[in-house]
């Protein structure tokens, strides 16, 4: 049904303007002071935006959904986790594909495409996550990304004996993707360091979750950070690194940036909202707030604010990784390397950000627009997401700034059995969130055709 959105303020990354928008045939197609809605079909749904911001719809470039992980299995799939999504405002996620060591990468891609084809109602891609890598694997990277529209790799230099890349390996995997003109996106923190830290203090007696952070101190994230710039330096290759945590390592990628290196830096939403003192509850209620790279000492965050308003960091993501509090996050009780990762946020990140970072005057509201959207857009090759223009796909968010709401557990789309921010109260809320034209979202409720979101094929664009 064509879509007309009248008097909305919009907001993208670099303008911010009073307009009418038309959306007919999943783009937009028309955006003009007035459009008279008489002059329109007469099917046209009508939207008065007076009073609201009209921004392009978010986009997630890290999240995990279907995560077979240190034992257990993430607790979404994407029913639920591209509801959570859209009802928070954002219309696209790039999700990690995280392979079994010995699995082959079209196995891998068949699976993860498997779980999100006709699930997921909001667009998807996905960044494909090297493990295995042999002649096999070499081989089907390449048909991957040159027929099934994967334009990003993922490693990880962390989880030692599981998905950990190894340096022979990192090289090749590098040299193919400058070759193929695609990005590597890595999450950097030292395997080897890790495993030896973790063992020294377990040793020592020391088990519970307040121990998951000194057992992956910054120095450690940093020298990830330091690791992957100087690979992509060698090789000339691309890379991203991903939810980058704490000023140590900022320094790190600034310091390559500005020698030239070509990096991108991202962080995700739970290590500006929460720190370390979150992981260091009582009652193994600390378990909650385990991910990797750790929740932070709070004076890392104006760093990361900083980097956010200086361009170092590029993009808002989450690392969306649901696991529950009972039965499985308990799995560690007794020792915290045990505790799967993760600290759910893909239906908070947007408010998240909008109350932290603009309502606080930390960041402008083009660059909320830009770390949240259109730079994963940019980056990712997502050619058709992430702004507000004619022949752009009408993914959008009409945003109430003044609507206030308390998160909570109980009212999440979410299946995971908590809420790392229970009890907050926030102001600003997206009121409807359209999905190439349709309705998907309406006052905080999923109103959308389940399993309407498509699979988003790019194209190599790091040549
Ligand atoms: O804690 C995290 N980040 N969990 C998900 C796996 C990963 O490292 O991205
Ligand atoms: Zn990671
Ligand atoms: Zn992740």
């Amino acid at each position: 049904m064509p879509l007309l959105i009248k008097n909305g303020r919009i907001i993208t990354a670099d303008a911010d303007y009073h307009a009418d928008i038309y959306c007919a045939s999943e783009q937009i197609t028309r955006i003009e002071e007035t459009i008279d809605a008489g002059s329109l079909p007469d099917d046209t749904e009508v939207i008065d935006a007076c009073g609201k911001y009209v921004f392009p719809g978010f986009i997630d470039p890290h999240v995990h959904v279907h995560l077979p992980f240190m034992g257990t299995s993430a607790k979404d799939d994407h029913e639920s986790a591209s509801r959570a999504a859209i009802v928070g405002g954002t219309t696209t996620y790039i999700e990690m594909i995280c392979p079994a060591p010995d699995q082959e990468p079209m196995s891998a891609f068949n699976e993860w495409q498997g779980k999100a084809q006709g699930q997921s109602s909001c667009d998807y891609s996905f960044h494909l996550g090297v493990v295995r890598f042999d002649d096999i694997a070499r081989d089907q990277i390449r048909t991957i990304v040159r027929d099934y529209g994967i334009a990003s790799f993922k490693v990880f230099l962390a989880y030692k004996g599981a998905l950990n890349i190894s340096d022979e390996n990192l090289f090749d995997l590098l040299t193919i993707g400058k070759e193929l003109g695609v990005i590597t996106t890595a999450h950097c923190e030292n395997a080897t360091a890790i495993a030896a830290m973790q063992h020294k203090l377990l040793k020592e007696g020391k088990t519970g979750p307040e121990w998951h952070e000194p057992s992956r101190p910054v120095r450690v994230e940093a020298e990830g950070v330091h690791h992957l710039a100087t690979f992509a330096e060698l090789t000339g290759a691309h890379v991203y690194a991903v939810h980058t945590s704490c000023a140590a390592a900022i320094n790190e990628a600034r310091a390559a940036q500005a020698r030239g290196v070509k990096l991108w830096v991202e962080s995700v939403i739970p290590h500006f909202a929460l720190d370390k003192t979150h992981a260091e509850q009582d009652n193994f209620e600390g378990a909650k707030y385990v991910m990797s790279p750790p929740l932070r000492d709070r004076e890392n965050h104006d760093a990361l604010w900083a980097a956010l308003y200086s361009g170092v960091i590029s993009t808002i993501g989450t690392d969306h990784a649901p696991f529950d509090f009972k039965g499985q996050k308990d799995m560690g009780k007794d020792n915290f390397t045990l505790i799967p990762n993760g600290i759910p946020s893909i239906q908070e990140r947007v408010d998240l950000l909008y109350n932290l970072g603009v309502r606080t005057g930390r960041i402008d509201l083009n660059t909320f627009v830009r770390v949240a959207s259109t730079n994963a857009a940019q980056i990712f090759g997502l050619t058709n997401k992430g702004t507000i223009a004619v022949g752009a796909d009408a993914d959008l968010v009409i945003y109430d700034p003044d609507h206030e709401h308390r998160i909570s557990v109980t009212t999440q789309e979410s299946r995971v059995d908590y809420n790392a921010f229970e009890g907050w109260d926030l102001t600003g809320r997206a009121e409807v969130v359209t999905v190439r034209g349709s309705i998907m979202a309406r006052a905080g409720r999923f109103v959308g055709e389940p399993g309407r979101g498509m699979h988003i094929k790019r194209q190599p664009n790091h040549f």
